[in-house]
């Protein structure tokens, strides 16, 4: 059972999707794993669980990193828990898999959100904001052979992620995928959605896709 502050994500299907291809992987004593955009450190604790030798969390939201690093105790999986934005607390550091279950839900506007609960889900008009940033930002994290695992909704262009991803030297596959009802977050908007044309009408269910994104290029420079 996780705790969960008031306002942090509830883990869903999303969560659980990305949860099993992370621990489908090969982790050891020596696998360095960073869960990007944390919430309740439900995918640090499985990758602790999983054999993952060095894990650190990030969230930008405080409520998020406390209950991700209460989870860890309550767990008594040792985690690196850091709060701050994306992959800035660890940019000087190297992982061999990173896992991000980032907001994804179009939103009204582009502003950033001001609710907890609106950090979990809201992305901007698009429902890119925090993707574009994963898809130029993570490659330069990871270590030679180290791989993204990165899971979003069809809705909003798994090509253009993993053209973001190849254009960084990345090999990318999607791993996993599921049709999922709306949630709390698209169950509310269904009418914008309907109206700016990113849903069929009485659309009710989104494909949400993993997408694991290699560095390949030490290999490559190897040949
Ligand atoms: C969809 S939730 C996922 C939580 C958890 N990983 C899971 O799968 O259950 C997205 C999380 O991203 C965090 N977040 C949003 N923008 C962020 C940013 N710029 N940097 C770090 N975390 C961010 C939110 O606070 C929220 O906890």
């Amino acid at each position: 059972m996780l705790f969960r502050l008031p306002g942090v994500y509830r883990p869903q299907r999303d969560t659980w999707l990305l949860a099993g291809e992370l621990t489908g992987r090969e982790l050891g004593p020596g696998t360095r794993v960073l869960d990007l955009c944390c919430g309740t450190g439900a995918l640090s604790v499985a990758a602790c669980e999983a054999g993952a030798g060095w894990v650190t969390a990030v969230d930008v939201s405080r409520r998020a990193a406390i209950s991700t690093w209460l989870n860890c105790k309550l767990n008594r999986r040792t985690v690196r828990v850091v709060r701050g934005d994306l992959v800035e607390p660890v940019r000087t550091l190297r992982f061999d898999v990173v896992v991000a279950n980032p907001p994804y839900s179009p939103a009204s506007d582009d502003a950033t959100p001001g609710r907890v609960l609106g950090l979990a889900w809201d992305a901007g008009i698009d429902g890119r904001a925090v993707l574009d940033r994963i898809c130029v930002e993570v490659p330069q994290l990871l270590a030679p052979g180290g791989t993204l695992l990165l899971v979003q909704s069809a809705l909003n262009s798994v090509e253009k992620s993993r053209t973001m991803l190849e254009e960084r030297g990345l090999c990318v596959e999607v791993v996993a995928s599921e049709d999922v009802p709306f949630g709390p977050a698209l169950s509310g908007r269904t009418r914008m959605l309907e109206e700016r044309g990113m849903i069929l009408p009485g659309q009710r269910t989104e494909r949400i896709v993993v997408l694991a994104a290699t560095d390949v290029r030490s290999r490559d420079r190897a040949r």
